[in-house]
C-alpha cells in the first residue's frame, strides 16, 4: 500500500460535490482538502502523485453482474483478466455470477474465486451464491452455510427459479439470513430455442423469438413471492418497459425489491439482429426502442437502482456459430460508464449513484466500496473524465474476449486511475498489476 496524492479533482460522492485533492495512506482516505500537495510533501515517504484536472473523484464503482467464466471456461476469462477489465472500468468491486463449471454450489467453490481474485489484486470479487443445487432448480443450496461464509448474493443466473414452491422456500430462508436472492427472469417453457426478442423483426426474420411476458411473469411472480416472505428481492438486467412498471408500482407499496438494467439495454435494439450477427445476442435479448426509453425513464426516477454490465465473455469461435448455436453475453466491464454518460441523460451524480453506493448496498458491500470520499474511509476510489472521448476497439480490451457490439463507437467518459485497497491499480488508463 502506497502513499497517494489524488490532485487537481471534483470529489463527488453521496454528500454532494466539492473540489478537493484526496490523500490516501495505508488503505485509507486520510486528507480530503484543496490544495494537499505542500503537506504531502512534508512526509518523506514515497508518494504516488494522480493527476486529476478536470476529473471526478468518485467511490469506486460496484458491478452486481460479471461473469468471470473461472472455474471451467479460461479461455473465456479468467478472474485475473476479468478483474483487470472491471480494474480499468473504474469498479472496485464486482459480484461473479455462480454459473461457472462447478458451479458457486459450495464453499470450495466459493474459497477458490475469492483466492483467485486475492491473487490478481485488482478488485474485490465477491462470488455470488447459486439458489439451487447446480443452477438445476430442483434442490436448494447450502443457503446458510455460504451466508455464514459472508455470501450476501444468491442467484441461479443465466436461468429462473422455475418452481414457485422453491423460490418461495428460498425466500422463507433469506429473510432470517440476511441475504439476498438475485432473480434472472425467464419463464423457460416460454423461451425454448429463442434467439432474440419476440417482435416484428424477429418475424419479418423467421427467428424463434424470446416474448417480454417471459420476463414479466417471473417478475411478478417474484413480487408477489416478496410481499408473502417479508425477503428482499433483486431482479437481474431487467429489459422490457413492463417489468419497470412492475417494480415501479412494487416500490410504490413499499416491498423489499431492487432491480438493475445493463448498459445494453438502454443502448441497444433488437433490429441489430438483422446483421445475424451473434455479437448481438443476448439474454435476456436486446428489445425495443419503447423498452429502452422505459428502462432510460426507470433509472431516472431511482425504480432501477443500479447499472450493471452482465459482462458475459465469450471466445470469437462461439461467436462467429450461427445465431441459433452461438452462446448468449456480451462485454461490459469496460465500457460501462462511458455508455451510462453518453446515452443516459442524467445527472452525472445519478450515474455515479447507479454504479457505485446504490449497487454497493445491495451486494453488502457498503462497509467497503461505495463509501463517502472521506478522512477515515477505505480508499476504493475511482477517478474518471466526463468529458474524455474514446474509439471502443476491441483489440485493446483487458477481457480475454472480444465480444462487445460497441466495436468502433467513440464514446464520452473515460477511467484515468482506480485505487483499490489503497493501491492505484489503474494509473492513466493503464492496469498496473
Ligand atoms: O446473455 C447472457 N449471458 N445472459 C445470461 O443470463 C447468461 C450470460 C452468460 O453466462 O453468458
Amino acid at each position: 500500500m502506497t502513499r497517494i496524492l489524488i490532485r487537481n479533482g471534483t470529489v463527488l460522492d453521496q454528500r454532494g460535490e466539492r473540489r478537493a485533492d484526496v490523500l490516501v495512506d495505508g488503505g485509507v482516505v486520510t486528507a480530503v482538502a484543496p490544495d494537499l500537495s505542500a503537506s504531502a510533501d512534508d512526509d518523506t515517504a514515497p508518494l504516488t502523485v494522480l493527476d486529476a484536472d478536470g476529473c471526478i473523484v468518485s467511490p469506486g464503482f460496484v458491478d452486481l453482474h460479471v461473469h468471470l467464466r473461472e472455474p471451467g471456461r479460461e479461455e473465456a476469462e479468467t478472474i485475473e483478466t476479468g478483474s483487470r477489465a472491471a480494474a480499468l472500468g473504474g469498479f472496485t468491486a464486482i459480484v461473479a455470477m455462480p454459473n461457472t463449471e462447478p458451479p458457486h454450489d459450495s464453499l470450495t467453490t466459493i474459497e477458490f474465486v475469492r483466492a483467485q481474485a486475492r491473487r490478481a489484486g485488482l478488485c474485490e470479487v465477491a462470488p455470488a451464491g447459486c439458489i439451487t443445487l447446480g443452477r438445476a432448480g430442483e434442490h436448494l443450496a447450502p443457503l446458510g452455510e455460504l451466508a455464514a461464509a459472508g455470501v450476501h448474493l444468491f442467484t441461479d443466473d443465466g436461468n429462473g427459479v422455475q418452481d414457485p414452491a422453491l423460490m418461495r422456500r428460498a425466500l422463507e430462508y433469506a429473510r432470517p439470513l440476511g441475504i439476498v436472492l438475485a432473480q434472472h427472469c425467464e419463464v423457460a417453457s416460454l423461451t425454448k430455442g429463442a434467439v432474440m426478442h419476440e417482435g416484428s423483426c424477429c418475424s419479418h426474420l423467421g427467428l424463434p423469438g424470446w416474448p417480454a411476458i417471459a420476463e414479466e411473469l417471473m417478475v411478478h411472480r417474484d413480487i408477489e413471492l416478496s410481499r408473502l416472505t417479508g425477503a428482499p428481492v433483486h431482479f437481474l438486467h431487467l429489459s422490457t418497459a413492463r417489468s419497470v412498471q412492475l417494480v415501479r408500482a412494487a416500490k410504490a407499496e413499499g416491498l423489499a425489491v431492487t432491480a438493475e438494467a445493463a448498459p445494453h439495454h438502454f443502448t441497444l435494439t433488437d433490429e441489430l439482429l438483422r446483421t445475424f450477427d451473434a455479437t448481438y445476442k443476448v439474454n435476456p435479448p436486446l428489445r425495443t426502442p419503447d423498452d429502452i426509453a422505459a428502462i432510460k425513464a426507470g433509472l431516472r426516477d431511482g425504480t432501477i437502482d443500479a447499472i450493471a454490465t452482465d459482462h458475459a465473455p465469450h471466445p470469437p469461435e462461439s461467436k462467429e456459430a450461427p445465431l441459433d448455436q452461438a452462446p448468449p453475453g456480451m462485454l461490459g466491464l469496460e465500457t460501462a460508464l462511458a455508455l451510462a454518460i453518453t446515452e443516459l441523460d442524467l445527472p452525472i451524480a445519478d450515474v455515479v449513484a447507479a454504479l457505485s453506493w446504490k449497487p454497493a448496498a445491495i451486494a453488502g458491500l457498503d462497509a467497503r466500496h461505495g463509501r463517502p470520499v472521506e478522512v477515515g474511509e477505505p480508499a476504493n476510489l475511482a477517478v474518471f473524465d466526463p468529458t474524455a472521448t474514446w474509439t471502443v476497439v476491441p483489440a485493446r480490451l483487458a477481457s480475454k474476449s472480444r465480444n462487445t457490439p460497441y466495436a468502433g463507437r467513440t464514446l464520452r467518459g473515460r477511467v484515468r486511475h482506480t485505487v483499490f485497497g489503497g493501491d492505484a491499480v489503474v494509473i492513466d488508463g493503464v492496469a498496473q498489476r
